[in-house]
């Protein structure tokens, strides 16, 4: 990212991110034109307090000359601001539309945000967590749904943000222009874990876009099965919840859990056996550990066997 400090739009960057998407220039220029005129008024204001109040200061007590009123005054503070806010409204009103029609060759990403992670789903056949992976210079098009709450798609390189509401689609779109890695923040308070609802954009070449969709369908089989898991427990968010060292989180500690009886909020209690972590990840809501909330997303569809596989044998190395 260094060689861009030396390009003119990184002036603005000391205090705006970076801009990699088609509308990113568009949403700043805008920005910047109200800015500088809400500068200008506010100089004439803060000059016109001085000025009067100096021009004006008397020790004598008293009614001043009464005042008609100054055609010429009015229209123009009239006028002047009309036009102002007229360029202001189509000029937004123009990019509002680029900002919400989705070019016609867009390619389509599901987005499915829950607490606390996000999955995109590619049309290809597959599911990831809390990483976007897309063409450079190509529209993408997001349709999102929430699980449970509220949640909010924002990626201030890209100057792309969109509330993610339950019980309906979003959609929103953008392009990137660079290839690089970029944050993507949720960006309305969703829980406890909110503040860790990050996940990443990677932009790629179009080749090596092409290599990683080949890729990313087919489970790597050469990672052994325990440190699959580990990485699963880390890209799926599981960390935001369960922690490794015993201290207790959102969700039990993973730490010991294997093989101890379990008691559960009605009563029942049940063995941490196989069959109980797939439950427990496929169904969470099923059995819920005494002193703990239902809070836990399903993860089915999210994760494959081998993935599955994985998480249980990195839970029984949490001796
Ligand atoms: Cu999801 Cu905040």
């Amino acid at each position: 990212m260094n060689e861009k400090f030396e390009d003119a739009s990184t002036l603005q960057s000391l205090w705006m991110p970076d801009q990699v998407s088609t509308i990113a220039s568009e949403v700043d220029s805008l920005f910047y034109f109200i800015l500088y005129w809400v500068y200008f008024f506010l100089g004439i204001v803060i000059i016109g307090i001085i000025y009067f109040g100096w021009k004006y200061k008397s020790n004598k007590r008293g009614v001043t000359k009464p005042l008609d009123h100054n055609n010429l005054l009015e229209f123009t503070w009239t006028l002047f601001p009309l036009l102002l806010t007229m360029v202001v409204f189509f000029w937004g009103a123009k990019s509002y539309l680029k900002m919400n029609i989705v070019p016609y060759d867009a390619m389509e990403v599901n987005v499915s945000a829950q607490k606390w992670f996000f999955t995109f789903t590619y049309k290809e056949g597959f599911t990831i967590s809390n990483e976007l992976v897309v063409p450079v210079d190509k529209a993408v098009k997001l349709v999102m749904e929430s699980q449970d709450v509220l949640h909010g798609f924002y990626v201030p390189d890209f100057r792309v943000k969109m509330d993610i509401i339950p019980n309906r689609y979003m959609i929103t779109w953008f392009e990137a222009t660079e290839i690089g890695e970029y944050d993507i923040f949720c960006t309305e308070y969703c829980g406890t874990s909110h503040s860790q609802m990050l996940a990443k954009v990677k932009v790629l070449s179009k080749e090596d876009y092409e290599d990683w969709l080949k890729k990313a369908n087919v489970v790597d089989e050469s990672i052994p099965l325990v440190d699959l898991g580990e990485i699963i427990y880390k890209k799926n968010a599981c960390n935001t919840c369960h922690s490794i060292d015993g201290s207790k989180m959102i969700g039990p500690s993973f730490k010991g859990i294997w093989n101890t009886t379990v008691e559960h909020t009605d009563g029942s209690t049940a063995l941490v056996d196989e069959n109980y972590v797939y439950e427990s990840i496929l169904e969470p809501q099923k059995k819920i550990i005494s002193g703990y909330q239902g809070v836990m997303p399903s993860y089915k569809g999210i994760l494959r066997e081998r993935e599955l596989q994985g998480v249980v044998e990195f839970i029984k190395s949490l001796k």
